[in-house]
């Protein structure tokens, strides 16, 4: 299941916000739920920002796409969080599923259990409230620049977060080295960086289009990741079992959540 390495202009041109979004998050055939994926990022994200106190001013999600649940529990603890992406549909989506627009995708099963695990009674339409108040707003960026909000330099901010952006940004390791370092210039010393990637994977079909993913092992992200100035506070992979059909459909083997802590400036 190799193909050619999918760049930007075919996120922009081709990339179908519904089609990929039915795939991967419907809630009883969505390939991302039935292998555990979300469970495990809501969890994670859960653990990061409401045990172990990540919180700040800004938060800035990278590579959001069409999706909105990465946020739930951020919301929480940031003041405002900047959503950030290169594809124009899926930041129309993004803003679209936040203004909770009829016909968007419905989040409230998963809204509801990040509800619950936060145990505090909030109503699932209260949290949506809470959401879109804190999203101020998603801008144009580019994880291939030096700075990849280009032509605007925000403050530095307190989290920098990406989930499954970076592998389908790059085409090569030394590439994925070098977006790291743009990401972490958005960030102060000591602000926060999650990432969370499939691993394994080389290519994935969203409505109807096969993409390219960037093969990314744990030990690459660990090296990676501490070479990019950052101390490692919490790392975890899970398993997938293997499924024939569901590994023609998008073919890792594993996911990984890393939460890290900024402590230098690389050049
Ligand atoms: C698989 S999708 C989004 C995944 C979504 N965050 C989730 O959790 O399901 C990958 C995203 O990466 C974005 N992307 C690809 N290349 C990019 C680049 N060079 N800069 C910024 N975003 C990029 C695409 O626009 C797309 O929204």
């Amino acid at each position: 299941m190799e193909t050619d390495f999918t760049d930007k202009d075919t996120y922009q041109d081709l990339f179908d916000p519904e089609g990929y979004l039915d795939t991967y998050y419907n809630p009883k055939s969505g390939l991302l739920v039935v292998d555990g994926f979300l469970d495990f990022v809501l969890r994670k994200l859960h653990d990061a920002f409401c045990r172990r106190g990540v919180k700040g001013k800004t938060l800035i999600d990278i590579g959001h796409g069409p999706t909105i649940y990465q946020d739930l529990s951020a919301c929480e603890s940031f003041d405002e969080i900047i959503g950030a992406d290169y594809t124009d549909v899926n930041r129309k989506y993004y803003e679209r599923s936040l203004r909770n627009e009829p016909g968007t995708f419905n989040w409230d099963a998963v809204i509801q259990k990040v509800c619950d695990m936060e145990g505090k009674g909030m109503s699932v339409e209260e949290k949506k409230k809470k959401l879109e108040n804190t999203v101020k707003k998603t801008l144009k960026c580019d994880v291939l620049q030096k700075n990849p909000l280009e032509p605007l330099v925000l403050p530095k901010v307190d989290c920098v977060m990406s989930i499954g952006c970076l592998e389908c940004a790059c085409s090569d390791l030394d590439t994925y080295r070098n977006v790291l370092k743009n990401v972490s210039t958005l960030l102060k010393i000591g602000g926060y960086i999650i990432i969370s990637e499939i691993l394994n994977c080389s290519s994935y079909l969203s409505g109807g289009k096969r993409f390219s993913c960037l093969v990314l092992t744990e030990e690459f992200m660990r090296s990676a990741i501490a070479e990019t100035g950052f101390e490692i506070v919490d790392l975890e992979v899970i398993y997938r079992k293997y499924d024939k059909d569901q590994y023609e459909i998008c073919n890792h083997d594993s996911s990984l959540f890393v939460l890290a802590r900024k402590v230098k400036d690389v050049k």
